[in-house]
Order: C-alpha cells, then sequence, then structure tokens
C-alpha cells in the first residue's frame, strides 16, 4: 500500500494560519514536514488554551509519536531551533521524534548582519522590510555554492575551511561595502562546532525516511512556511522571500518526486494581509483596514511588526490556484469579518484602463492595478461557536461558496475563531 502525501501552503503573502490547519490534521499524519524558509516563519498554534509560536520547528511538534522533519530545503538558525527546542523540552511537550536533513542549509552570524545592512543600504525607495533573520543571505551562499550545510557541522575539518573562506568573504563586504566591523573567527569556529554536537542526534536522511514511509501507507503532510505572493518566482518579486513555498517546493525540499503529492491544501485567510513591502491591490490604509488589523490581531508573530490589511483578493486566489494545483482550500479566520455592514472582494483589476482577470507577473503592472470590488452582504451573528457549516448565518455560507465558485476548489476547513476546537471540516 502507497501512503499520501498532502501538501499545506500559504495562498496569498504568509500568516493565513497554516499551523492551525496542520494541526487539524495531525491525528492523521505520521510525519510532518518543513520543505523551506526559516526562522522569518512564525507558525502559531492553540492547545489547550496554550499559545505556541514555532519559527523552524514544524508544527506536529506537539503530538506524541510522530516524525517532525526539517527539510534540506530549510535554512536553519541553530540558536533558534535550539532554543525552540529547549523551551518545549522544559515544558514536557517535545513529544514527536525531530530529524534534520543534514542537507539544509545553516543562517551564521553573518547572514543576520548582511541581512540589516543590506536592508540600510537599499534605502527607503527599495527596501523589501526583511524580517532581518538572514534568510535572502543565507539561501544567496546555497546558490553561490559556498553555504555551510548542517552536516558540515559535524566535522571539525570541513567546517574550519568553509568558515574561513566564508568569513574571508563576508568580512571583505562587511568592512568594505556595509562600514560593519569584521566578525572574529575562533568565537564564531567554537560556537558551529557547539551546534554541531547539539543537533548531532536529530540528523538524519529525510527523504529516505519519508520514502519509508510512504512504501509503509503512512500519510505525510509538507509544511508550507510564508505563502505563494512571496515565492521566490511566482510571488510580487523582488518583494518576496528567497525560497519556493509553492507547493512543488515541498519535492525539492524534501527530496520527494512529484508523483507522490496527493491532495493540495490551500489556506486562505478570509481577508488579505501583508508584512513588509510590494504591492497589495486589496490593502485598505483606511479605518476598516485598522479595524481588521486590531479584531484579526494582525501582528507579525516573528517581528511583532503590525501587519498590512485588506479585504480578500480573488485575482490573486485563483492565481495562488494555478501555481499550486491547490485541490482544497482551508478557510481561516472568517469570524473576524463579523459585524462587517458588507464585505468587498476583489474580483478583477482595472490596469490601465483595462479590466485585468489574471494576476500580472510583472511587477510594473501590478503596481498600477487597482480592485474592482464586488460587496457580499455580512453578518453580526457571533459564529466563534459555530461546529457544523449549517449553523453559519446564511451570508457567512454564502461568502464560503461564493470563494468555492470564483475558484473551482471547495472550502474543506472553516477557522471561526483561533483555539483548535474552533474549526468547522466539510469533507476534509
Ligand atoms: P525575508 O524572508 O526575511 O527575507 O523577508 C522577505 C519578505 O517576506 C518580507 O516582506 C517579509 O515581511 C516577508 N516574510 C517573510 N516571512 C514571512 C512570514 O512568515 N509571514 C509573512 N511574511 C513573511
Amino acid at each position: 500500500m502507497k501512503g499520501r502525501v498532502e501538501v499545506i501552503i500559504g495562498a496569498q503573502w504568509g500568516d493565513e494560519g497554516k499551523g492551525r490547519v496542520v494541526d487539524a490534521l495531525g491525528a492523521k499524519v505520521d510525519i510532518f514536514a518543513r520543505y523551506q524558509g526559516g526562522a522569518n516563519a512564525g507558525h502559531t498554534v492553540i492547545v489547550e488554551g496554550q499559545k505556541y509560536v514555532f519559527h523552524l520547528l514544524p508544527s506536529g511538534m506537539l503530538y506524541p509519536c510522530k516524525i517532525c522533519i526539517i527539510g534540506n530545503g530549510v535554512v536553519i538558525d541553530p540558536e533558534q531551533l535550539l532554543k525552540e527546542l529547549k523551551d518545549l523540552q522544559d515544558q514536557g511537550k517535545d513529544r514527536a521524534r525531530l530529524v534534520i536533513s543534514g542537507a539544509a542549509h545553516v543562517v551564521m552570524p553573518y547572514h543576520k548582519v548582511l541581512d540589516k545592512a543590506q536592508e540600510e543600504l537599499r534605502g527607503k525607495g527599495r527596501k523589501i522590510g526583511t524580517t532581518g533573520r538572514g534568510i535572502g543571505p543565507a539561501y544567496v551562499d546555497k546558490y553561490s555554492r559556498c553555504g555551510i550545510r548542517v552536516e558540515d557541522l559535524l566535522d571539525g575539518d570541513v567546517l574550519r575551511e568553509k568558515l574561513e573562506y566564508n568569513l574571508d568573504e563576508k568580512n571583505t563586504y562587511l568592512s568594505k561595502i556595509y562600514g560593519e566591523e569584521p566578525l572574529p573567527f575562533h568565537e564564531m569556529y567554537s560556537i558551529a562546532l557547539s551546534w554541531g554536537k547539539s543537533l548531532a542526534p536529530y540528523v538524519g536522511d529525510a527523504s529516505l525516511i519519508i520514502d519509508e514511509a510512504l512504501r509503509e501507507g503512512k500519510g505525510v503532510l509538507f509544511e508550507g512556511a510564508q505563502g505563494t505572493l512571496l515565492d521566490i518566482d511566482h510571488g510580487t518579486y523582488p518583494y518576496v522571500t528567497s525560497s519556493s513555498p509553492v507547493a512543488a517546493g515541498g519535492c525539492v525540499g524534501l527530496g520527494v518526486g512529484p508523483s507522490m503529492v496527493g491532495r493540495v491544501i490551500g489556506v486562505v485567510k478570509a481577508y488579505c494581509t501583508r508584512v513588509g513591502e510590494g504591492p497589495f491591490p486589496t490593502e485598505d490604509c483606511g479605518d476598516e483596514g485598522n479595524k481588521l488589523r486590531e479584531k484579526g490581531a494582525e501582528f507579525g508573530a516573528t517581528t511583532g511588526r503590525p501587519r498590512r490589511c485588506g479585504w480578500l483578493d480573488l485575482v490573486a486566489l485563483r492565481y495562488a490556484v494555478r501555481v499550486n494545483g491547490i485541490s482544497s482550500i482551508a478557510l481561516t479566520k472568517l469570524d473576524v469579518l463579523t459585524g462587517q455592514e458588507r464585505i468587498p472582494v476583489c474580483t478583477s483589476y482595472m490596469v490601465e484602463g483595462q479590466d485585468e482577470p489574471h494576476f500580472p507577473c510583472a511587477l510594473q503592472r501590478l503596481e498600477k492595478a487597482s480592485p474592482h470590488y464586488e460587496y457580499l452582504e455580512g453578518w453580526h451573528e457571533d459564529i466563534a461557536s459555530c461546529t457544523s457549516y449549517e449553523q453559519l448565518p446564511p451570508q457567512a455560507r454564502k461568502y464560503v461558496e461564493h470563494i468555492e465558485s470564483a475558484t473551482g476548489v471547495p472550502v474543506n476547513l472553516i477557522g471561526v475563531g483561533p483555539g483548535r476546537d474552533q474549526t468547522i471540516l466539510r469533507n476534509f
């Protein structure tokens, strides 16, 4: 019997509530696997009234007897990872077995210094608004083939050779271009060696473990970080992250063939948010946007930055359905829209006087896009304790069904509050 891979991806600009959808599927899953990004992510899971925020650990860590994998496509900040692990261990909640791919790249201290220095140099007009976690510079090293991988931390000689090369290069950039102090070798080398010692028990072959599990008929969940519109290829470049959050990134970032993927679940927030710079056609910079931010507690889980807020964008969502092959939608935070008299939903864009039904790939066109809204009737009833689809007010159901007919994809999960039990499942 062959097992099945399900991929959970963010269909917008990240922060759609992927952690809680992963959690809702948890009982059926044997392996939870992260495939890209790094500590720029912030996955919030609320269990038994307690809130957990994971930046690097897969959201399945709270499940007993499961395997949680950090794949080769992730860039790992060992300091952050070890801290997250220790926090969980201190609470007796490190219930799953963690496996880290030796081929995952390491975010080194110089990556974080470079990330901040590069943002500074870009100046106001060209800032990306990165999380400052060293993600971009770590992926640059990966692709320029000088990066340090987790497996290198386990071998003092290899680590020394690679770190000397990297530090020489980075210190030149830091001092000559960015006017920063050079970073000393010895301290960094001994910290990196100690990371290796701490991580060694977790290092394993992620691809092989997943393959064996699938042969045994087990369920594997690929857990994407960030969102489609932050994808390095398919997002609003250059205002994107440096990895591939789209579903196909899961195969590359874990070493699994695409024929193993069954369902692709797109997590969609009932409205839109974005952190950092870049185009956001349905952004509402007025009172209504502020109301969404307050009610939806839209502040970054990683940086605490207030998120930009706006309305559901069906043009962008149809695009996300296309580039990910989304076959199931998980709609989160529907309760945040309660009390809204009428709810704007963007059905197409106007670009230079012309109707544009498709998401423009070119940034120059997207920046000129203004939303064309359809207004759906709102509801006033509190939906936070609804446990079935039928209990939702008819207007809320209409909102859900509008999304289904605009995308051609069923909405199989609806979040009506932050708790684990505030989830309505429809053939999920
Ligand atoms: P970086 O990933 O730190 O390089 O940041 C690049 C862009 O992606 C910035 O606009 C960030 O705000 C955004 N970003 C990165 N991670 C997340 C996330 O988990 N949620 C939402 N936005 C993110």
